[in-house]
């Protein structure tokens, strides 16, 4: 398994005002935004690209173009705040939904929905999903979008648990994971230290 962790500044400054308990959900928000804006634009490095040629007001001159068909599967609710800086990223993408929650005793997540455009071997799916915790969420998340045809798929997330790497690595050895941060450990509720508490709540002021 490959995990890339982003080295750029401005994960940093965003990661830190996500983290801050004073951040406003406005603010949350905007962080999120810059914050995923960075990890697609690192995601994307593994596209293929095809050669064209451009004609400038001047002259015709080598261009490229990204020659891969990208789909983004945000997890309801919180990788809804991923999705539109995504897609303006990389707008000729397709987009699917999968709809899990962690119970808030057992932390085990239920899937609730889920609406998947054509997937195919050549599909390069992204999942978006800010918090990789327990690591349930994404492997049933996997699951689905395998049984779907999917054949390359990367998780993009904020903040990443050793132990939710742990359970992606044992049950989908070869997911890529594109994260801004690998945190420490999960407490007993199994909330990720130190993390930024529950994404979703703040991302939509819940
Ligand atoms: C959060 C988060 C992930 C999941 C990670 O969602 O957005 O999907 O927890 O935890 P795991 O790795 O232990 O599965 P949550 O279940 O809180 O739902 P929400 O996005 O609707 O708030
Ligand atoms: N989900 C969250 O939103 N936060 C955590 O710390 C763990 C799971």
């Amino acid at each position: 398994m490959t995990i890339e962790l982003s080295e750029h500044p401005l994960v940093q400054h965003h990661l830190t005002i996500l983290r801050d308990i004073h951040t406003a959900a406005s603010a949350f928000r905007q962080a999120c935004s810059g914050m995923t804006q960075i990890l697609v634009a690192e995601a994307a490095r593994s596209l293929k690209v095809e050669a064209l040629t451009v004609r400038t007001p001047l002259e015709e001159t080598a261009g490229f173009r990204i020659a891969a068909s990208v789909v983004f599967v945000p997890i309801l609710r919180a990788g809804l705040g991923m999705l539109d800086d995504a897609m303006a990223t990389i707008p000729d993408s397709s987009v699917g939904y999968i709809g899990l929650e962690r119970d808030e005793s057992t932390a085990v997540a239920s899937c609730y929905y889920a609406k998947m455009p054509q997937l195919g071997s050549e599909s390069q799916v992204f999942v978006l999903d800010p918090m990789l915790a327990t690591g349930g969420s994404a492997v049933q998340s996997v699951d689905q979008l395998k049984q779907c045809g999917a054949q390359h798929i990367s998780m993009i997330c904020i903040i990443a648990a050793p132990e939710g790497i742990e359970s992606l690595k044992t049950a989908h050895p070869e997911v890529r994971i594109i994260a801004g941060k690998i945190d420490r450990q999960l407490n007993a509720q199994k909330y990720i230290l130190p993390g930024l508490g529950d994404f979703g709540d703040r991302l939509f002021n819940t």
